[in-house]
C-alpha cells in the first residue's frame, strides 16, 4: 500500500508538471472516482496497527498533490500574463496622433454673426422653402408675369408656377399672410440665380433679408438699424450710406454702402479706391406689397432689406473671387 502511495505521489506529479490542463488531473487523482481516493477505499484491508501510518502518508500524498496543482495553475497564470504583456505591447514614446479641429465654413460664420446681431435688436429667424410658388417669389412681391425687373433675378424653373427661390422674400410674404404687426424678422438661406459662376456670381448664394413692420415705422427706422448693423458688423468706425435704387417690392428704395473698414474711406484694394462697399438692398415696403399680404398700409407701414451673405464674407475676410469659397479647398478654408 505504501509503495502504491508512493508511485502515485511521483506519477502524479510527473503528469501535472508536463500538463496543458491541471483540471483533468485534478479529477483523475482527488476526484470521487480518482485513483488516489481508490487507494484510501481499500484502507480495510490495511492491518489495524499499520493504518494510521497509510493514513498519514495518504494525506502526504493528497498535500502534495494538491500543491502541485497549485503550483501548476499559478505557473500557468503567470505565463498567460507573460504572453499577454509581449503582444499588448504599448510604445509610450511613439509619438501622439494629432486631432485636427475644424471650424464653420466662412460664409456659415458670417451667417451666424448676422443672425447674432438681428437677435441682440429683437428680430427673430424666419425660414421657408427653397422650391417655392412664382406667386410667393415674384407675384406677391409686385413683380407680375413679365415684369421687366424679372429678368435681374432669372432663376431655375420647376414648372410654370415653380421655381428655385431667387431671394428669401418670399420668406416676408409668408410671414405676413400669417401674423399681424408688429413683424420683427429675418429670413436667412439659400437662394438661387440663373447667373453663370464667376468671381462675383454663383448660381447658388445665401441671403439674410430682414423685414419689420408696425405702425409708424419710417426710413429713419431703417437706417438707424442699418447703422447698428454695420456697426456691429464693421467695427465702431463705420458709416453708412443710401443711394436712391429701384426694387418693385419697397418704394421709395434704397442702395446701402459701408464705409470701407480698411482704409475707413480713403480708398484702397478692398475698396477699389471707392472708400465705400456695396452690401445691401433696402427700403420701405410697397403698399402693393402690404396689401397683397393682408396688411392695410392705410394703417401699418414696414421696412426690408437684404444681403448677400457671400457678398459679406468677401468684405469681411478680403477674399477675391466668390468661387474659393465652394471648392472645399481646405488650404483656403483653413486661414480663417
Ligand atoms: N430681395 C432683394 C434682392 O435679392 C434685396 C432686397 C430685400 C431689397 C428687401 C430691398 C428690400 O435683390
Amino acid at each position: 500500500m505504501k509503495e502504491l502511495l508512493e508511485q502515485i505521489r511521483i506519477k502524479a506529479v510527473a503528469e501535472i508538471e508536463a500538463a496543458e490542463n491541471t483540471e483533468e488531473l485534478r479529477i483523475k487523482y482527488l476526484g470521487k472516482k480518482g485513483e488516489l481516493t481508490a487507494v484510501l477505499r481499500g484502507m480495510g484491508k490495511v492491518a489495524p496497527a499499520e493504518r494510521p501510518i497509510i493514513g498519514q502518508l495518504a494525506n502526504e500524498v493528497r498535500a502534495t498533490i494538491e500543491a502541485a496543482l497549485t503550483n501548476k495553475a499559478e505557473e500557468q497564470k503567470k505565463k498567460e500574463m507573460e504572453r499577454r504583456l509581449m503582444t499588448e505591447k504599448l510604445d509610450v514614446t511613439l509619438p501622439g496622433k494629432i486631432q485636427t479641429v475644424g471650424h464653420r465654413h466662412p460664409i456659415a460664420q458670417t451667417e451666424e454673426m448676422l443672425r447674432e446681431i438681428f437677435i441682440g435688436m429683437g428680430f427673430s429667424i424666419a425660414e421657408g422653402p427653397e422650391v417655392e410658388y412664382d406667386y410667393y417669389n415674384f407675384e406677391a412681391l409686385n413683380l407680375p408675369k413679365n415684369h421687366p425687373a424679372r429678368d435681374t433675378q432669372d432663376t431655375f424653373y420647376i414648372t410654370d408656377n415653380i421655381l428655385l427661390r431667387s431671394q428669401t422674400s418670399p420668406v416676408q410674404v409668408r410671414v405676413m399672410e400669417n401674423k399681424k404687426p408688429p413683424i420683427r424678422i429675418i429670413s436667412p438661406g439659400r437662394v438661387y440665380r440663373a447667373d453663370p459662376a464667376d468671381a462675383t456670381h454663383s448660381p447658388i448664394f445665401h441671403q439674410v433679408e430682414g423685414l419689420v413692420v408696425d405702425k409708424g415705422i419710417t426710413m429713419g427706422d431703417l437706417k438707424g438699424i442699418l447703422e447698428l448693423f454695420a456697426k456691429q458688423m464693421f467695427g465702431p468706425e463705420t458709416k453708412i450710406r443710401f443711394r436712391p435704387h429701384h426694387f418693385p417690392f419697397t418704394e421709395p428704395s434704397a442702395e446701402v454702402d459701408v464705409s470701407c473698414f480698411v482704409c475707413g474711406g480713403k480708398g484702397c484694394r478692398l475698396c477699389k479706391g471707392e472708400g465705400w462697399m456695396e452690401i445691401l438692398g433696402a427700403g420701405m415696403v410697397h403698399p402693393f406689397v402690404l396689401s397683397n399680404c393682408g396688411i392695410d398700409p392705410n394703417e401699418y407701414s414696414g421696412f426690408a432689406f437684404g444681403m448677400g451673405v457671400e457678398r459679406i464674407t468677401m468684405a469681411r475676410l478680403g477674399i477675391d473671387d466668390l468661387r474659393l469659397m465652394y471648392e472645399n479647398d481646405v488650404r483656403f478654408l483653413r486661414q480663417f
